[in-house]
């Protein structure tokens, strides 16, 4: 038996809001479709590999008379790569969709993400399943999975699967890697003259799905929130117990999002945004500077506490270091024979020095010895530097404690620094959605069935006009050729749906710019408290702050 809370309980009863067009009668929706699109780039070579669905219309859903005669139907889903808040009711939506247009249709989900298509791994979705998981985190009812759909050989194997279970279509719930390995499904199942369709689902906590026409990928507003709950918290006691500068690492593998968005909630009095670092070639010793000037001007005041906000990418995006991984990288990788007979810790970091460019081997020498070692010892299969496991947040606190010595010798500074680290990430991936993912995901699940209702395939699932209330949103279908660019990975040209990154130039990052000189010495901390889900709209109905900036003029 099954231990279910009373939040649970309650959020099987919760109805997610749809748009007004959607909540019609399902006959009564029709598929409006705009003119010809292009890709995001690099029309030509696009328009070559995907020859069947290059430049489809962009469709939007409104209420009208359909003449739609819903056949029985059978779709399969996946949840592909890291949880994401909403994903079940991605599924909910979906199932919904599917059931109110023909109670004999069926929707089959496949186990461990890619992988059980790949192995015709999957169990049926029936109503009293889904019913255990509306409004629920996690992708527990089906799991994930990171097995990446690439060669002609897989897709041919999906294809088979897929005719022995007699889908007719299936619905890729994912990020950007996962979305495009969905538009060159869509694109092989087409040229093999299968009518299986393929829809996607903007997922990903990171935040960097989107572009003009995807708004915000789901997970990002719940996860968001998640985090500045608690740096909010740790915010109030650091400023009631007046003793620890928290330093705060937040998931998002390469995209600051999550930071800026933190950051925008809860005032920190620093918070470090990558993609900056990177455009201003910032060296990690101007970093630690940035963040050791707030430290002395607040302990100026008396305020020896603080708080710091690091994104989970950051070191990559440092010039020098990012220099430093790749010698490294190919320094033990060449000479790997040479530099594992050496037993002594102290010897490998020397050996390592005396390889090294030289301006490598002093950033190398710079480093705290733990994170020296980090570098050299903590190596993936393929022996490379594990740069998400490196603890940046006890980097720089290190760093920083390094720096205020001097300061203290040259009488600059007189307070006392006592670092506390933290790494926020996997708390914020499963929490049950938000209002706003709730809502969201059903919606994009929702939609996710009216275009395949409506034979498109090669289309990721939307929302648009996302700041307004949920029953002005407009759904619809946006190509996925349309977003997309070729980019050089592994060595060779591919198409690629464009990863986001934090637009410099964008409201929410200059808002951000305008306010971070006075949160850096002030104690300005905004507390977000607790994601709430009944009450005040006001309370709980709200998007994130990038997305109201982002929207609203
Ligand atoms: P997706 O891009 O697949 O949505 O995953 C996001 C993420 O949560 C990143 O923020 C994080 O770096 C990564 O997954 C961690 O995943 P894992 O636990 O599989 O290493």
């Amino acid at each position: 038996m099954k231990s279910i809370t009373p939040l649970q309980k309650a959020r099987y009863e919760y109805q997610p809001k749809l748009p007004t067009a959607l909540q019609q009668d399902i006959k009564h929706i029709i598929a409006v479709r705009g003119s010809a699109t292009e890709s995001f780039a690099d029309q030509q070579e696009i328009k070559q590999l995907f020859p069947h669905t290059y430049g489809q219309p962009i469709v939007s859903f409104e209420a009208g008379a359909s003449a739609m005669n819903f056949e029985a139907i059978k779709v399969g889903v996946i949840l592909s790569g890291g949880q994401a808040p909403g994903g079940h009711n991605v599924i909910a939506g979906l199932f919904d969709g599917i059931k109110r247009a023909n109670a004999g249709s069926k929707l089959y989900g496949f186990l461990g993400g890619p992988a059980g298509l790949l192995e015709a791994n999957y169990i049926e979705i029936t109503s009293d399943l889904m019913d255990e998981y509306r409004n629920t985190g996690g992708f527990d009812m089906i799991q994930s999975g990171r097995t990446k759909l690439e060669s002609t050989k897989q897709f041919d194997q999906v294809l088979e699967n897929a005719k022995v279970l007699q889908l007719n279509a299936l619905v890729v719930i994912g990020g950007d890697d996962s979305n495009t390995n969905g538009a060159v499904l869509a694109e092989y199942f087409k040229s093999r003259n299968s009518p299986i369709q393929v829809i996607g689902c903007p997922k990903t906590i990171d935040g960097d799905l989107k572009n003009q026409f995807i708004e915000t990928s789901f997970g990002f507003d719940t996860a968001a929130k998640t985090y500045a709950e608690l740096i909010g918290n740790i915010a109030r006691d650091a400023s009631s117990a007046r003793k620890y500068w928290h330093f705060i690492k937040l998931m998002g593998r390469s995209a600051s999002h999550i930071a800026l968005e933190c950051a925008l909630q809860t005032h920190p009095n620093v918070c470090l945004i990558s993609e900056e670092v990177e455009s201003k070639k910032m060296t990690l010793a101007s970093v630690v500077e940035e963040i050791a000037q707030s430290v002395i001007k607040r302990a100026d005041k008396g305020w020896n506490f603080g708080v710091v906000l690091i994104p989970e990418g950051l070191i990559e995006f440092i010039p020098e270091i990012k220099q430093l991984i790749s010698e490294l990288n190919d320094l033990i990788s060449e000479k790997s024979t040479e530099f594992s007979a050496l037993t002594d810790i102290d010897e490998k970091i020397h050996w390592i020095k005396n390889h090294l460019e030289t301006e490598s081997a002093a950033v190398y020498l710079s480093l705290p010895k733990e994170i020296q070692l980090q570098l050299i010892l903590d190596r993936d299969p393929h022996g490379n530097v594990q740069v998400s496991l490196i603890e940046t947040d006890k980097l720089l606190a290190s760093m920083v404690s390094s720096y205020l010595e001097k300061a203290q010798v040259q009488g600059l500074y007189k307070g006392k620094f006592s670092p506390l680290g933290h790494f926020f990430g996997y708390e914020g991936r499963c929490a049950f959605p938000s209002n706003f993912d709730a809502d969201y995901c059903y919606s994009l699940g929702y939609t996710s069935f009216l275009l395949i209702a409506n034979g498109l395939t090669g289309y990721i699932s939307s929302l648009r006009d996302l700041q307004r209330p949920a029953s002005e949103w407009i759904a619809g279908g946006i190509p996925l050729t349309m977003m997309m660019n070729m980019e050089k990975r592994h060595g060779e040209r591919k198409p690629v749906i464009r990863k986001a990154l934090v637009d410099l130039n964008g409201k929410p990052f200059q808002h951000f710019v305008r306010m971070r000189e006075r949160w850096a010495v002030e104690s300005d901390y905004a507390y977000p408290g607790a994601i709430q889900y009944y009450g005040p709209t006001e309370v709980c109905d709200q998007g994130t702050l990038t997305l109201s900036l982002e929207k609203n003029r």
